[in-house]
């Protein structure tokens, strides 16, 4: 088939998200299946995000949120941990060359309190550095657990003095990691797992699950094209007609 023929089967701008969430996962389960150790798993699963995440923002996608590490993933084993925070650190500091050229807007939510102080100064410089980005904004969730990020925006407006007849939805929205940018509009989960995981759980109230057999690792454009697909062939209706 041409490239011409293939762009053509692509889903038009104006029917994908605007907000994308993805969990990457199931790379324990890609390297066991190849008789590496889990790290391996991570090693392939950030080259794979590298590569998505770049071709959301070609595909006019306005924001991607990447679960990256939970608040749960501490219960780990240290060695894995110590291997993804290696990974985070790889790719902070080729944000800072690589990512440099692209017109990716980075940002982290999550608690970053709890990681090394390298790692917190590298993701302050990535978010300044691309502050004035236009293209896609990246939020890359570290130590990040949606109800932990509800107790947070509820902890913010109370020290702030809001009065509890002040608290409307919006008023907690504002007070999200996530606060200024539109709802999620496709969670998108491969790994054959048909769970959120506590993931953007007040975010995606209305938005449309995707759910994948492919592991983290093998996930391709092609897989997300056909996710996008899916996506719009569903009928939203926001608790509508
Ligand atoms: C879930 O798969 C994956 C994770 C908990 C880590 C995700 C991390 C990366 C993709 C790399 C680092 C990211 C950045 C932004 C540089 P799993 O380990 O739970 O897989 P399993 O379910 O097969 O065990």
């Amino acid at each position: 088939m041409s490239l011409f023929k293939k762009r053509q089967t692509l889903v038009p701008e104006e029917y994908l998200p605007q907000n994308v969430g993805i969990i990457m996962d199931g790379n324990g389960r890609w390297a066991k299946k190849r008789g590496l150790p889990r790290t391996a798993g991570h090693v392939t699963g950030a080259k794979v995000f590298r590569k998505i995440a770049k071709y959301c923002d070609r595909r006019g996608i306005k924001v991607l949120t990447v679960y990256a590490f939970s608040t749960e993933n501490w219960k780990r084993p240290q060695a894995e941990i110590d291997s993804i925070m290696n990974l985070l650190r790889d790719y902070l500091k080729e944000s800072l060359s690589d990512f440099k050229h692209e017109n990716i807007c980075t940002r982290f939510i999550g608690d970053r309190t709890q990681l090394a102080e390298d790692i917190q100064a590298l993701m302050a410089e990535a978010e300044e550095s691309t502050a004035e980005k236009t293209g896609m904004i990246l939020n890359i969730a570290i130590n990040y657990g949606g109800r932990a990020e509800i107790v947070n925006a509820v902890r913010s407006m109370m020290s702030e003095g809001i009065s509890p007849e002040d608290v409307t939805e919006q008023t907690l929205e504002q007070h999200l990691y996530t606060a200024g940018q539109p709802e999620v509009d496709l969670i998108l989960r491969p790994s054959g797992e048909y769970r959120l995981s506590n993931y953007l759980i007040w975010q995606c109230a209305y938005a449309e699950y995707v759910f994948m057999d492919v592991l983290w690792p093998d996930f391709t454009e092609k897989d997300l094209e056909k996710a996008f697909t899916e996506y719009a062939r569903r009928n939203r209706r926001f608790g509508g007609v």
